[in-house]
This record gives C-alpha cells, sequence and structure tokens, in this order.
C-alpha cells in the first residue's frame, strides 16, 4: 500500500516528466476521440469553458463514482449531501469569501496589454525564456501597474431588480454546503463526531489567468469532504487524510506514484482559515501542479458561522459531556483536473511492426470503455452475433460495440481511448461457439468460449486492476 511517505524524498532520482507537448496532442486526441473540447465552439469558443464529449463524459462520471463509492459509501463516518450553488451572500461574508477571494492583478502597460495574476507573474516569464525575476511584463517586456485585488467570485441577481439587496454569488467552492448544513446533518443522521459531510458539484471561479486546458477554468466541479473532529484529534486526521488521499490517486486511479508528491505549504502561503495545508502534486507537461488541496480549517468556518448566523453550531459530546466546536480537515478535490491527470499519466506511444500506435494505459474502473465488442467483418452472419454479445454483456461492463473499419483499425481506435479488452467474433465462433479476447497492453489474445465469456471478462479486468496499481505503486511501466 502506498503512503505519504512514497512521496520523493532527497535520494530519490527526480522523476521524468512527462514530454511538453503532451499537452497539445491531447487536447487533439480530446477533441477527435470525444473526450473534452471548447464550450461553444461553433461561435468560436469561450475562454476557460469547456464541455465534455460521449467519452469525457464517461471518464468524468468514473471518476466521480469512484470517489463517491470510497469516500461516502465504504465508510460508516461520512454523509453525502448536495447543497445549492447559489446560497444566501451572508454565506460568503461570514466565511471570508466577500472581503478576502481575491487574486492580486496586474496590467501591462506596454505593447500587449496582457492581464496577469502578480504571483504567477516568475512562472510566466520563464514560461516564456525570461529571467523569472525581471521586471516587466512576461509576454512583451512592458511596464507593469500596481497589483490590485480582483474578487473571483461571480455575482448574479436574484428576481427581477438587479440592486445590490437582490445580489447573489455563484458557489468558488462546494465546502460552504456542508458547513452551513453541519447541524441539520448531525440532528438527521446518526453520527457522532468524529465524521465528514461530503458533496461533489460544479463552483466557479473567474480566474484571472485560467489555462493549461482543463487544469485551472472559470467552472469546474469538485469532490470536497469536510471532516468534523475534536481540537486536540486534528493534526492525527490530517496525517491520515493526507496519506489517505494519496493512497486514492495510485491504488484505485492507477496514477503512477513517481509522478505524485504531497508538498506541504509553507506558512506564508496558507490559507486564511487553514493552520496547516498540503497539496498533492503532480508532474505535469508545464511542471508540478495542484491536483488536490488538504487542509486543517481548524475551527475557524463553524465559528464564523455561528457568528453570523447566531445560531449554536457547538456539538455536545455524549460521552465526555464536553462542548466544543467541532475543527475541521478538508480534502478537496477537482473533477476536471483529475481527468487531465488521468488521461496525462496514462498516454503512451509506441512503434508496433513499424507503426506508431497511442495507447491510453487507464485503470479498468477509469476508462470510458472496458469492453468492446467487435466482429471480424461486416458479414450479417457475424455482425448479428456480435451484436447480441454486446446486449449481453451491456449490464455487466461498459461496453462498445464497433462494426466499421478494418480489425486492426479498430483495435487502434480501442487503444486511444484506454479500452482494456476487446472481444473479437470471427468466422470460427459461429463454428466453435468461442471468441477472442484481446488485451490492450500488451495486445496478447485468448481464446474463450462464449458459454464463460462473462467470468473470464471479470478475472482479465480484474487482474488488469492488480497490474495497473502495481505499476501505480512503482511508476516504471509506460
Ligand atoms: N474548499 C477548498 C478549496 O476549494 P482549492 O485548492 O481552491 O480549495 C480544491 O480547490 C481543488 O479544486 C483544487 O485542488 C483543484 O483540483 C480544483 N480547482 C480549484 N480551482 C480550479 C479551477 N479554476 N479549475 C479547475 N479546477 C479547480
Amino acid at each position: 500500500m502506498s503512503t505519504a511517505s512514497d512521496t520523493l524524498s532527497e535520494s530519490t532520482p527526480a522523476p521524468a516528466p512527462p514530454p511538453s507537448d503532451l499537452l497539445d496532442r491531447l487536447v487533439s486526441l480530446g477533441k477527435q476521440r470525444g473526450f473534452f473540447y471548447q464550450s461553444s465552439e461553433i461561435y468560436g469558443g469561450i475562454n476557460a469553458l469547456y464541455d465534455y464529449g460521449p467519452l469525457g463524459t464517461r471518464v468524468r462520471r468514473n471518476i466521480r463514482n469512484r470517489w463517491w463509492r470510497s469516500t461516502v459509501e465504504l465508510r460508516d463516518d461520512v454523509e453525502g449531501i448536495e447543497t445549492s450553488i447559489i446560497m444566501n451572500p451572508q454565506v460568503w461574508v461570514a466565511s471570508g469569501h466577500v472581503a478576502g477571494f481575491s487574486d492580486p492583478l496586474v496590467d501591462c502597460t506596454g505593447s500587449c496589454r496582457r492581464r496577469w495574476r502578480a504571483d504567477h507573474l516568475p512562472a510566466e516569464r520563464a514560461a516564456r525564456g525570461r529571467a523569472p525575476d525581471a521586471p516587466g511584463c512576461p509576454e512583451c517586456g512592458g511596464d507593469l501597474t500596481e497589483p490590485r485585488q480582483f474578487n473571483l467570485m461571480f455575482r448574479t441577481f436574484l428576481g427581477p431588480v438587479e440592486d445590490t439587496s437582490a445580489q447573489a454569488y455563484l458557489r468558488p467552492e462546494t465546502a460552504q454546503g456542508m458547513f452551513v448544513d453541519f447541524k441539520s446533518v448531525l440532528t438527521s443522521s446518526r453520527q457522532r463526531v468524529p465524521f465528514g459531510i461530503a458533496q461533489n458539484g460544479k463552483s466557479f471561479r473567474n480566474e484571472i489567468s485560467p489555462g493549461n486546458s482543463i487544469f485551472r477554468t472559470r467552472e469546474f466541479e469538485q469532490m470536497e469532504m469536510e471532516f468534523f473532529c475534536e481540537p486536540g484529534t486534528d493534526d492525527h486526521w490530517f496525517d491520515y487524510w493526507r496519506a489517505e488521499r494519496f493512497r486514492w490517486y495510485v491504488e484505485e486511479l492507477g496514477v503512477r506514484s513517481s509522478r505524485l508528491r504531497l508538498r506541504d505549504h509553507e506558512p506564508d502561503e496558507l490559507a486564511h482559515y487553514a493552520k496547516a495545508a498540503t497539496d498533492v502534486e503532480y508532474l505535469y507537461p508545464f511542471g508540478w501542479g495542484e491536483l488536490e488541496g488538504i487542509a486543517n480549517r481548524t475551527d475557524f468556518d463553524l465559528t464564523a458561522h455561528q457568528t453570523a448566523s447566531g445560531v449554536d453550531l457547538t456539538y455536545l459530546d455524549p460521552v465526555s459531556g464536553r462542548r466544543y466546536i467541532p475543527y475541521v480537515v478538508e480534502p478537496a478535490a477537482g473533477v476536471d483536473r483529475i481527468m487531465l491527470t488521468v488521461l496525462i499519466d496514462a498516454y503512451d506511444e509506441e512503434e508496433v511492426r513499424g507503426e506508431r500506435r497511442v495507447v491510453m494505459r487507464m485503470h479498468p474502473d477509469v476508462a470510458p470503455v472496458q469492453v468492446a465488442v467487435l466482429p471480424l467483418s461486416k458479414k450479417e452472419e457475424l455482425t448479428g452475433p456480435a451484436r447480441e454479445l454486446e446486449h449481453r454483456l451491456r449490464p455487466h461492463f461498459a461496453t462498445e460495440y464497433d462494426e466499421t473499419q478494418s480489425i486492426g483499425r479498430r483495435y487502434r481506435r480501442q487503444d486511444e481511448i484506454g479500452t482494456p479488452l476487446a472481444v473479437t467474433f470471427d468466422f470460427d465462433s459461429l463454428e466453435d461457439h468461442a471468441v477472442t479476447i484481446r488485451e490492450r497492453d500488451g495486445m496478447t489474445q485468448v481464446r474463450v468460449p462464449v458459454e464463460g465469456l462473462e467470468g473470464a471478462l471479470r478475472d482479465e479486468l480484474a487482474r488488469f486492476r492488480e497490474r495497473t496499481a502495481a505499476r501505480a505503486r512503482g511508476g516504471s511501466a509506460g
């Protein structure tokens, strides 16, 4: 099992980052195969907003389901909820977002007139081959204005009158829903502290410098869990969730540990609510970046909401008789960013019999298709039974039926979208009632009777899961 100690130490050789042009290759594959593309594309798109196609939607659903299953369903101590995107605006005053959820913005007064996040300037300069601490605009070298704070929350109005009394916000994080519903969940469930409340859903931030495709967008989906615990036990739970979230990426998504690390925040980086924070970082083609944040939010949020709402948010421990405001440890992840990470991590190219093969070595439970059913030819005597076979498998696996093009090209397409297993129905199948299972990574083939196909596929997928996790732990393959 991987733990926090699997992160890089000084003695570990630095991992090789994915090739720098991989993001471009993925963006074009994403569009071609239907993973993701610009929103409103027929109108020229819209900055930092994306749509997910049929395959991308399946991958996102798989990621979300795996998170929900391990964070909520398989645990006794976490409840799942869904709260509204637009909340009472007082929530955002109490949480500190109205006053403080802002980024420092600077404008170029030179030739390019671009707008930058002041804290991103060194990285933006480095990305353009300039010295990180050189003065001026990263793009054109022109003068920059003094930084001014820019609030990232999207504003809207409830009802027909657009004045400040009707002003509301699109949530910039799902977390506040869990804080303001803390008391309701406590009284309506049978939970006792320590316990968690989780939800996933859309969040919105008017990012100043979105970019790197779906890594930083203005509308995105979060998966967050607030774990309420007794003050004094918070360090323990912080360490627990730090290790658990690292494990999840390796064991359950198959992300290779050699490209993951846990990075503790320096005191001057900490958010206003946090006593400690650690990012799970991934080595992207553009360098190390945050994949998920784990924070010890102390009693900051519940105290703030108790003060602002006047509602008692303390907890009375039935055993010790102690009354307190619980501390909170929060693992906060983003579906879009995980999807990008999974695609980057799975992407591989190799030469097979003189031809380039693109293969997505995705975890079989994250891949959009688990089993493709392919008749060898388009002849009706094969397509009829192959279709029937696919219908029989459909309730048990994520399947796809494909009879277009040559069998070789169909295998390549399945490799490109990460399908672990392909079942081929050929002319012999009509006689011997057997089919060929071809697996994605080694391209090995086995002949199995149609009768026991479902079981054989299950066994193959189980072996796939083990291999994927072993690869992720060792970080060697691919
Ligand atoms: N409740 C704490 C919180 O929201 P965060 O680090 O700002 O913390 C958590 O966000 C996660 O949400 C990030 O690690 C990332 O995966 C995702 N996320 C945040 N902003 C994003 C953006 N603009 N685009 C895509 N994902 C984003």
